[in-house]
This record gives C-alpha cells, structure tokens and sequence, in this order.
C-alpha cells in the first residue's frame, strides 16, 4: 500500500457522499486500484463501506443494519456521542477509516495496520441514527507518550469547535491513564492552529485561576499536556523568562486578559462525569 502511494500521488477521487452531505476532497488516498477510475465514491456513513454508485448505495442501505459506529459507546452528552472502535475487532470499519480520513490529511502516511489503534468516532445523534462528524486515531501502545495519531473534522462540520472537542478529549483520555500525551507529528497547518488555540485557553484559564507560583511540571500534571508543549505555548505567549538557567512563568494578569481576549472561542466542552472508559490494556 505505501508504494502503491508512493508512485502514483495523483488525487484520484474528486468528491465523496456521506450521509446527507457530498464533500469534495482535499488530497490523494491509496484507494484499492478497482476504485481509482471513480471520480465520486458513495460511503455508508455507518460501516464505512465505499461504492462506486449509487444504486449499489442504495442497496446497501437496505441491508445494512448499522446505525452507529461498531463499537463502544464511551460518551454522551446531549446529542453529541463518542464511539470507542478497537481497530483489531473492527479491520474492515478501520481500514475504511482511514482511507476516507486520508482524503483529507496530506502529510500524514497512514499505516494500515489498524489492529494497533483505537479509534475514537464523534457522532451527532437524531432518530435516524449517529452521523460521523470526526475522529481521531490512537495507537494501543505508545512509546513517544502520543495520545493522537490522526485527527480529522469532516469538512460539513469544521470550525465549529469539534476539532477542539476532539483534542479536549484525547487530553481527558490521557488523564485516567495518568500519563501526559501529545499528538503525533508532524502537524497539519490546521492541526497546529487547533492545538495552539486549545494549548493556549487550557494553560491560561488556569493561570488567570491560579494564585502565586505555578511551574510546567505542575501545570503538567493537572492537564496531562506534555511539558514541552506547555514551553512552547507559554514561550510564544512570552510568558516565560529565563532566570538563573530555569524557565519561570511570568504571568502578569493584564497580559493574561489580553491573550485570553485574543484566544478565540473556547470550543465545546467535554463533560467528564459522561466518560465512561477505563484504559486499554
Ligand atoms: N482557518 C483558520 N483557522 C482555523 C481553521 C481555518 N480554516 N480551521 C480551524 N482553525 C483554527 C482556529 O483557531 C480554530 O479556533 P477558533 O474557531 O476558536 O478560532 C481552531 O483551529 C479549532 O477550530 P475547531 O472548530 O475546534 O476545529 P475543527 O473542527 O475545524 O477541526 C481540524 C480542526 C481537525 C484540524 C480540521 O481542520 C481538519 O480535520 N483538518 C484536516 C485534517 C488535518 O489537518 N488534521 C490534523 C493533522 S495533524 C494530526 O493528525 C496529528
Ligand atoms: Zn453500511
């Protein structure tokens, strides 16, 4: 598969259909060669499975009996839902995954080895089921303490603070393991700009709470963002000063309400006492 993309880079599928949406994609995926003379692809939103049109959809539907993502349901708040998918039961759900993921993230060689990660599907909820409206990928065993491999908002639903979502979750996943993470790299452009804005909101609304002296490793802990993250953040924000060989945090109220003005919005909450998940092992 990674020489197959290797050699033929050539965006190959032009748009998509999923659920209610048709999405033009962004970049190339090894889709298997059968496929590569469609320029639309018609998914099953729930099972993921791709066709070439849309009779063959159409039938699909009725057959398939899927209304959710395969899986364990790990959150819900309103109509917001988080699925936990275990790459190994599900391969085929997986596989699908990433393929339709990889439309939409260019740098990022996805290994189709999926038995090594869980999934996580955000979905949004009504009564003809749980429509997928982003993931993001985490591998079972990490050595470089990465909490994310792939995140992904699908297009319909962008910048609306799913993203934030998102990452605010993989942060609330990694504090019942009690580890810090950090998401694989490298990042996107838009990867980056959605860390950096949730880094930033995270780190200042507690140093604005926060009274007298706070160090990285402290604010480390409560946040389960890796120290190196935090140094960047707070560097970039000049709240760091380097005094007799340490980084101590300078955090000047007035400079505080003016990087939490410029910090955008907050992005959606997750409610942690509707997580119900214990690590995997
Ligand atoms: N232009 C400028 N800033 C943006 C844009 C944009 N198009 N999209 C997001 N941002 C920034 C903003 O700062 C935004 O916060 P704000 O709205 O408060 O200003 C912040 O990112 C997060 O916005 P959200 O609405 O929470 O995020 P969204 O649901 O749009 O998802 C994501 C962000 C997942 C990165 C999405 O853009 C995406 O799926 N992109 C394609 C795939 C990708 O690049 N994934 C990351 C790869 S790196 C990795 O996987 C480890
Ligand atoms: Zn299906």
């Amino acid at each position: 598969l990674r020489e197959h993309e290797e050699f033929t880079k050539v965006k190959n599928i032009a748009t998509i259909e999923l659920g209610r949406y048709e999405i033009e994609t962004w970049y190339f995926s090894p889709f298997p060669p059968e496929y590569n003379d469609s320029l639309k692809l018609y998914f099953c939103e729930f099972c993921l499975n791709f066709m070439k049109c849309k009779e063959q959809l159409q039938r699909h539907m009725r057959k398939c009996d899927l209304k959710h993502p395969p899986g364990d349901e790990i959150y819900r708040s309103g109509t917001l839902s988080m699925f936990e998918v275990d790459g190994k039961k599900n391969k085929v759900y997986g596989q699908n995954l990433c393929y339709l993921a990889k439309l939409f993230l260019d740098h990022k060689t996805l290994y189709y080895d999926v038995d090594l990660f869980l999934f996580y599907i955000l979905c949004e909820c009504d009564d003809r089921g749980c429509h997928m409206v982003g993931y993001f990928s985490k591998e079972k065993h990490s050595e470089e303490s990465y909490n994310l491999a792939c995140i992904l908002t699908l297009p319909p639903y962008q910048r609306k603070g799913y993203g934030k979502f998102l990452i605010a979750f993989s942060y609330e996943l990694s504090k019942k393991e009690g580890k810090v993470g950090t998401p694989e790299r490298p990042l996107s452009d838009l990867g980056l700009l959605s860390y950096r804005g949730y880094w930033t909101r995270v780190l200042l609304d507690i140093l604005k709470k926060h009274k007298g002296n706070i160090s990285i490793k402290e604010l480390s802990d409560m946040t389960a963002i890796k120290a190196e993250d935090i140094l960047n953040t707070l560097q970039s924000l000049e709240l760091i000063q380097y005094r007799k060989g340490q980084h101590v945090i300078c955090a000047d109220p007035k400079v505080l309400d003016r990087h939490l003005k410029a910090a955008g919005r907050g992005g959606l909450e997750v409610d942690v006492s509707k997580l119900i998940w214990t690590p995997y092992k």
